[in-house]
């Protein structure tokens, strides 16, 4: 059965503001089409011990799928494979994606599994698919004057190119620090995301609108 990976990377989970319009999506793909599963994936919980030494071992010496240390890492591969639809939510902490999405960064970028070298060049192996970034943030980020640097879209667009993924759209919760601004800025990304192509509401997404307004 086709599904949609709803994978969130804020500590407040599926509380969190970027979750909250990634389940809009979600919504809208069910909308669309009833028989697409949801498979979420909440990061939050995950701790630096999904990567022990046993891990890096496995992956320097090119270990086969099945080794023992590649348990979570092909859980999630899989669940990127099996996905026809994928949803991130995720905040900027400090420039760049938070620590436990850099954890299943490391734990899904497995040479040899999702991506190898072709002609010296890391080529994806997993086959490309829409996906869809939600990306929180307290301060400004795609202002010409954000006032910080942005080290998230560049980095995870290559991350998704390298496992095969060039088919992503970034949505952007920005200045959420300032209540005035949260309201605008939650408003205009559900306005973006009932206007995209894929992602967007073949149906009636007044719902989330008027959460959005009252915020
Ligand atoms: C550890 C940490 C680091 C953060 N770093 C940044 C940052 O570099 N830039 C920024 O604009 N906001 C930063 N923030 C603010 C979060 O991005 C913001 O609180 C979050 O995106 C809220 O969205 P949510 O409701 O979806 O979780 C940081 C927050 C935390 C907890």
């Amino acid at each position: 059965m086709a599904s949609i990976l709803s994978i969130l990377a804020s500590p407040y989970g599926a509380a969190s503001r970027g979750a909250t319009l990634a389940a809009q999506a979600v919504a809208n793909l069910q909308a669309a089409d009833p028989s697409l599963a949801l498979v979420e994936r909440d990061l939050s919980t995950l701790s630096r011990s999904v990567i022990p030494s046993s891990y890096a071992d496995a992956v320097l010496a090119r270990q086969p799928s099945d080794h023992p240390a590649f348990g979570l890492s092909e859980t999630l591969i899989r669940e990127v494979e099996d996905a026809a639809f994928i949803t991130i939510a995720t905040p900027m902490h400090n420039y760049t994606v938070p620590a436990c999405l850099k954890l299943w960064i490391d734990l899904v970028l497995r040479h040899s599994r999702s991506f190898a070298p072709v002609n010296g060049v890391k080529t994806g192996l997993l086959g490309d698919r829409p996906v869809l970034v939600v990306v929180t943030s307290g301060g400004a980020v795609t202002a010409q004057d954000a006032g910080q640097p942005d080290h998230l879209t560049g980095y995870f667009t290559d991350v998704l190119s390298t496992i095969g993924i060039s088919d992503v759209r970034f949505v952007y919760l920005e200045a959420l620090v300032n209540p005035v601004q949260a309201g605008k800025a939650i408003a205009e990304g559900a306005k973006a995301i009932l206007q995209d192509p894929v992602f967007g509401s073949r149906q009636d997404s007044v719902p989330v609108m008027a959460w959005a307004a009252n915020k």
